[in-house]
């Protein structure tokens, strides 16, 4: 096999980067990983068993340091920027001091000393569009809706409502929609966004955005809060404990196999004509949040009730993204949420997470807390 160019995967110990990283050994690229190896997502700050051993170049650092990020840098060709702060966190000033000063850092390393960097892939999220865009069944007038108030979550009410109080339907999301993040990740991520277009132009740095839709698959660690519905069901599943599922169950969300993601972020490499482009990258398909705990429950054969109640505040009603741009490109997702539960649960078990978990969750759901 011919000698390919340096790739940089930033969080390429983690579960969207490792996956990238294998791919692209496979096709003869070197692969240099940086990540810090966040706790909880990785325990006792070791690298995975699944990065060792490998052809991959390892180094121990922070996205937030200049210096690391210009070592990480030397002789790269491309860069994935993966690593990031997630999920839903009060600590609001982290998001932004780990996702949008590490791309900052990134951009500011490459333009100063003009290394020959070809592309910047970045991670983003489905996150960013917030609750999206809605219309009113009789007017078909469009908005979009604030996130709901909290009196409205109170009284079990989760619909998001036209001005006059009906119910409105929503429209999946597209890539050049108003952006209206609920939360800090999301609001970190938009600014990821915009610098990474602007700074890339203006520098000629090609850029490309990836925004997923919610990832499954092996690797996702179970420590991390933000592995989501998949961690949280297969792991009250195997515990034998209530699966939980907030509101009402009905909300829906768009589910996409992380070996989709590996090739949407394979196919952004090299093909130009993703230069300067986002990228929805999802399922393709709409599942309400209860069925999907039900189809957890009897891949896992799991004996346990379906409990449901509770509800975050920034959380959407509805998240299902539009795919029809990416398609373009002839990448469509090939993998079945079934084929995501089966192979995580498979992992899940053969690492013995269910032990490690157990107490926890018995603990939590006493506590009625979920996360
Ligand atoms: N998993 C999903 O469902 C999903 C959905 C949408 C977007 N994304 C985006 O994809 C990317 C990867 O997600 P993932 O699920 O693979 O997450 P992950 O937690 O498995 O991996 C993230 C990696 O980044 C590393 N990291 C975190 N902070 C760091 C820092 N300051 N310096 C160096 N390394 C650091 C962690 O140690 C970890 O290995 C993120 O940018 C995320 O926002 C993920």
């Amino acid at each position: 096999m011919a000698k390919k160019a340096t790739v940089l995967i930033t969080g390429g110990a983690g579960f969207i980067g490792s996956h990238t990283g294998d791919a692209l050994l496979g096709k003869g690229y070197k692969v240099k990983i940086l990540d810090s190896l966040e706790p909880p997502i990785h325990q006792n700050h070791r690298w995975p068993k699944y990065v060792q051993n490998k052809s991959y170049e390892l180094i121990k650092g922070d996205i937030r340091n200049k210096k690391t990020i210009e070592r990480s840098l030397r002789g790269v060709s491309y860069v994935y920027h993966i690593a990031a702060y997630q999920d839903q966190r009060p600590d609001f000033s982290k998001f932004f001091e780990t996702n949008v000063l590490s791309s900052a850092l990134l951009y500011e390393i490459i333009a100063a000393k003009k290394l020959p960097v070809k592309k910047i892939i970045l991670a983003s999220t489905q996150f960013i569009y917030g609750d999206g865009e809605y219309s009113c069944p009789h007017s078909q007038q469009t908005f979009f809706p604030e996130v709901r108030p909290l009196k409205q979550f109170q009284k079990k009410d989760w619909s998001i409502k036209c001005p006059h109080g009906s119910r409105a339907n929503f429209h999946p999301f597209k890539e050049n929609q108003k952006l209206m993040p609920t939360n800090s990740y999301g609001l970190s991520k938009q600014a990821m966004e915009n610098l990474g277009l602007r700074l890339g132009k203006t520098y000629s740095i090609p850029t490309t955005i990836l925004r997923y839709s919610i990832v499954q698959g092996p690797r996702q660690s179970p420590f991390n809060l933000y592995s989501g519905a998949i961690r949280i069901f297969v792991s009250q599943s195997l515990a034998g404990v209530p699966i939980t599922v907030y509101e009402d169950g009905e909300q829906t969300r768009d589910f996409v196999n992380i070996r989709d993601v590996v090739r949407a972020n394979l196919l952004a490499l090299n093909n130009k004509k993703t230069d300067f482009e986002i990228y929805n990258v999802g399922g393709g398909r709409a599942w309400k949040v209860l069925d999907f705990a039900n189809l957890v429950k009897k891949i896992t054969g799991a004996t346990s009730p379906i409990l449901i109640s509770g509800f975050r505040r920034t959380d959407t009603r509805e998240a299902i993204s539009d795919i029809s741009k990416i398609k373009k490109l002839g990448w469509r997702p090939k993998f079945s949420t079934e084929d995501s539960i089966k192979s995580y649960v498979e992992w899940f078990q053969k690492e013995k997470f269910t032990k490690q978990l157990n107490l926890k969750y018995l603990k939590r759901l006493k506590l009625g807390i979920k996360n």
